[in-house]
């Protein structure tokens, strides 16, 4: 069963990871780590809690909860605070409390929750992306004021979580209103979406959509259509709001009808094939095949459709992608697109194999799970 070989490559490799957190891959197909505070820090936490989850087993345990005092570190610290924290938390103390019920791990989820709550634009109604520095290095204040990314879809869960443990009504409205500013900028009239949307720094005004990690502005990056399908199925799920099932399947069925023929997400789904032919990208498959089986499990009309669509992306991945034959491989999947334009566009991606094995999760009827 795919879940088990996840589970027995994920321990041969404690070893290998120790306390630390992965980054990216690199040629050898080994870990460089995050640095503290980096928006992938709690992809590894995350396939550590779903192992514990589906074994019980101590040491998955022991290795996700020793990794509590990384998470606490971050919020001390404001330099590290960011668009990102759902990322960062709802994989790791969110986690933590659901399945060990650990009272410390609530109280960060909830910090790291009322941090990104503060990050809203109240005049733009969205949360800003990457912090501004002080230190202005290149034209990095200007690249980031007043602007908003299409990951954030995904950072959402956490404002949802956060209202449910407390009760308290901004966190919901703030994930509801951010959301809904999201939609109307960054998802285009035929499904395809935006990386970022722009807003005047000082005014947020809109202005443009832009693609930074894309082909071009107009293209369509399939990591950001991925974070899109998964997140707006969690918004939805927390929300109730057809309006969001809407454009979750508009953006779903965009992805379906782009893919390649080996069922497979190409890098960014306008982007020119050169004589290397396809650069795929494994992780926005698996975020993609996650997504979809998350939409599956709330959208009867179409569940079949896209659990279909789903299980041929995770059988895909497997056979193209999966790195279970190679016992020197830290991780699951090759074939991770993390930026074309700046040479990296292929790796072992921690977010590829969390959303593999959630995918492979989802698809094998487990529906409760951290988000
Ligand atoms: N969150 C940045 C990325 O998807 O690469």
């Amino acid at each position: 069963m795919l879940s088990q070989k996840i589970i027995e490559k994920l321990r041969e490799n404690f070893i290998h990871i120790g306390a630390e957190n992965p980054k990216i891959g690199t040629q050898d197909l080994r870990w460089e780590m995050c640095e503290d505070g980096y928006w992938v820090a709690g992809f590894y936490v995350g396939e550590l809690w779903l192992a514990y989850m589906l074994t019980g087993d101590q040491a998955f345990r022991n290795q996700a909860t020793m990794r509590q005092p990384f998470f606490e570190h971050l919020l001390n610290e404001p330099a590290l605070i960011n668009h990102d924290l759902g990322f960062l938390f709802s994989l790791s103390s969110v986690a933590e409390h659901k399945l060990t019920g650990d009272e410390k791990a609530k109280v960060l989820a909830i910090r790291a929750a009322e941090a990104l709550r503060a990050q809203f634009q109240q005049c733009g109604e969205f949360i800003q992306a990457w912090p501004l520095t002080k230190i202005n290095t290149e034209n990095r204040n200007e690249l980031a004021a007043g602007r908003m990314l299409i990951d954030s879809f995904e950072n959402m869960a956490l404002l949802f979580w956060a209202h449910k443990q407390t009760g308290v009504q901004s966190f919901y409205d703030v994930a509801v209103a951010h959301a809904k500013t999201a939609v109307k900028h960054l998802i285009r009239e035929d499904g395809s979406t935006f990386h970022t949307f722009k807003f005047d720094a000082a005014t947020q005004q809109p202005i443009r959509g832009e693609t930074l990690q894309g082909f071009s502005d107009d293209s369509c990056w399939s990591r950001g259509q991925s974070w899109a399908i998964h997140g707006l199925s969690q918004i939805y799920r927390y929300s109730g709001d057809i309006a969001f099932l809407e454009v979750a399947r508009k953006v779903a069925d965009y992805a379906i009808a782009h893919l390649t023929e080996t069922s497979l997400c190409p890098w960014d789904y306008d982007a020119l094939v050169d004589e290397r032919g396809v650069i795929l990208d494994s992780s926005a498959s698996a975020i993609t095949c996650a997504g979809l089986a998350a939409l599956a499990e709330l959208d009867p009309e179409n569940a079949e459709r896209y659990r279909e669509a789903a299980n041929r992306m995770l059988a895909s991945l497997t056979e193209h992608c999966a790195l279970f034959d190679n016992p020197e491989a830290q991780g699951l999947l090759d074939h991770g697109a993390y930026f074309v334009k700046r040479g990296a566009d292929r790796a072992m991606l921690p977010y590829g194999d969390y959303f593999y094995f959630e995918a492979a999760l989802r698809l094998s009827g487990k529906h409760d799970l951290f988000w």
